[in-house]
């Protein structure tokens, strides 16, 4: 049914989605902005700029760019720290499988991740060569919902959207999948991800069997 599966990395192959948090709530707290598991369900797979505008929606003074930009840097110095002693340890239950059963099955596989560190987090993780593709996201004009990441990686994939599968946690992900016209399979919870054809908790359950 599909020629190409196309996953998001932070919250689904590893768990850095809790480095984001960890490294936002920091940045939140200094701003003098409440944050939580709840605020932070909103940023998950939103670019750094676009979490970082959210977080400042709700502080109380204006803030100019170079301040914006300072705070983004901040941010992800914090985060690169946070993921300098990442191992294949870190990789999720389940993940390697879900991408060695895909490969094994004909099927092309594709990382779509706006964040600008997926490249070294692959690294760190060693599964860099089981992907055909990896999206460039400093190439992006648009972050997720938009559909462009997954569209650009079906497209350069040679694959029709409509024979991809999309794997992702984030709300805004999903959007992103059923906006390119393509499957999503949901890693979460159902009530969250209610856009998605299919919810799993976590890779440990993926089975192309199932889609
Ligand atoms: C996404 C994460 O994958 O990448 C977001 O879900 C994160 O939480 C975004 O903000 C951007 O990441 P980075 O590493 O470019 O700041
Ligand atoms: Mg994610």
């Amino acid at each position: 049914k599909y020629d190409a599966v196309i996953f998001d990395l932070d919250g689904v192959i590893t768990d850095t989605a809790r480095y984001h948090y960890l490294a936002w709530m920091r940045l939140a707290s200094t701003q003098g902005v409440h944050f939580d598991e709840e605020f932070n369900e909103q940023l998950k797979g939103i670019d750094r700029m676009g979490s970082l505008e959210r977080i400042l929606m709700a502080a109380t003074r204006q803030y100019s760019l170079a301040e914006k930009l300072a705070l983004a840097e901040e941010k992800n110095a914090q985060y690169v720290a946070l993921i300098a002693n990442m191992t294949p340890d870190d990789l999720l239950p389940g993940a390697v499988r879900a991408l060695d059963s895909c490969r094994a099955a004909g099927m092309k596989v594709g990382l779509a991740s706006v964040s600008k560190n997926a490249f070294t987090v692959l690294d760190k993780l060693g599964i860099a060569d089981k992907f055909d593709y990896v999206v460039d996201a400093a190439k992006l004009a648009r972050g997720k919902p938009d559909p462009e990441i997954f569209l650009n990686a079906a497209s350069v994939l040679d694959v029709a959207p409509s024979r991809c599968l999309g794997v992702e946690d984030a709300v805004a992900g999903v959007a992103s999948i059923k906006a390119a016209g393509m499957t999503a399979v949901g890693i979460g919870d159902p009530a969250v991800l209610a856009q998605a054809d299919f919810v799993i908790p976590a890779l440990t359950r993926f089975d192309l069997n199932d889609y």
